[in-house]
């Protein structure tokens, strides 16, 4: 694999075959040096057109532990700000010669685009509404790691999943991992069609015990250019995630960031049913597996070059 673009691309087989390498890399961060060498002498771009917390750190993070050398730009602050287009600052980055772009952008299939203007392996860090791959695979990995299999868990993504990029990457990898998934929001907030993706839709929070996950959404304000809710007091009214709706025994989630009061609740967030902190743990060693499956794996270790380029494996410390 040269590129993660989107979960749509990923098998089943693929998708635990990141998991697995993610589990050893949690056991690697339970060491006391955390860092292995397999990247060492590569470099990992990461350019985000958009902001973030988690996946920004997690992916700059994620490449130091593996031993890349590491450069993160921000649009913001950058000569993306004097005019300069998306190819030309990938072309500048690429001259740095480095082996990953991590490219967030609010244009779906930018992403995709610049695969096109790089020698460089490009992952996919959220491309507008379109997909947030490695979002979907912490997620799973989260789940997997908590009730074993995905298999036939009914999983309720609830909330802003018009302007989402993870309820469409998220209903794609739970799919595949098998298991049954309900979209729930207002109707203007839900998009026309989305059943052909393979889930159930629901206007209304009823039925949601029948969910062993709920899986809560951002309301995306920053995409919202009309009002698509009476107001988000009335929105929180009707769908927010309290501890009044969520059952004991249901496990809850949010990419985050959350907006606190009004998708999910304060008491919600800091319950124990919520896996919020553990999602964002994940993301560590999750982009630990990828930028090692597109890196070191089989089609990513550097080419004509000897045994002793080969990259070291996970065990052997820094
Ligand atoms: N979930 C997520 O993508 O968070 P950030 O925007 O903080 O990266």
């Amino acid at each position: 694999m040269k590129h993660l673009l989107s979960i749509e691309q990923l098998s089943r087989e693929e998708i635990e075959g990141i998991l697995d390498r993610a589990e050893s890399f949690a056991e690697v961060g339970r060491r006391d040096i955390k860092k292995v060498p397999t990247l060492r002498g590569r470099t990992v771009v990461s350019l985000f057109y958009e902001s973030s917390t988690r996946t920004s750190s997690s992916f700059d993070l994620a490449a130091k532990r593996l031993s890349a050398d590491v450069v993160s730009v921000k649009a913001a602050g950058s000569s993306v700000e004097k005019g300069e287009s998306l190819k030309d600052t990938v072309a500048t980055l690429s001259a740095y010669d480095p082996a990953a772009i991590v490219i967030r952008h609010p244009y779906a299939g930018a992403a995709q685009m610049v695969a096109g203007w790089t020698a460089a392996s490009v992952i996919n860090a959220g491309d507008g509404k379109h997909e947030h791959p490695s979002q979907a695979l912490l997620d799973v990995y989260t789940l997997r790691r908590k009730l074993g299999s995905l298999e036939g868990v009914r999983i309720w993504i609830v909330g802003d999943v018009l302007h989402s990029r993870v309820a469409r990457s998220n209903l794609i990898a739970f799919n595949r991992m098998g298991a049954e998934v309900t979209v729930c929001g207002p109707p203007t907030l839900i998009p026309r069609g989305i059943e052909e993706l393979g889930c159930d839709v629901a206007y209304g929070l009823e039925g949601i015990e029948e969910a062993e996950v709920v899986y809560a959404l951002r309301m995306q304000k920053e995409r919202m250019s009309e009002s698509f809710v009476p107001s988000l007091r009335e929105y929180a009214a009707s769908f927010q995630i309290d501890s009044r709706r969520l059952q004991p025994r249901q496990l809850l989630m949010h990419p985050g960031p959350v907006n606190r009061g009004v998708e999910l609740s304060g008491e919600a967030i800091d319950s124990p049913q919520s896996l919020i902190t553990e999602q964002v743990a994940a993301g560590l060693v999750v982009r630990m597996a990828i930028l090692y499956e597109l890196l070191a794996g089989a089609e990513g270790a550097p080419s004509g070059e000897g045994e002793s380029s080969r990259p070291t494996p996970i065990g052997t410390p820094a």
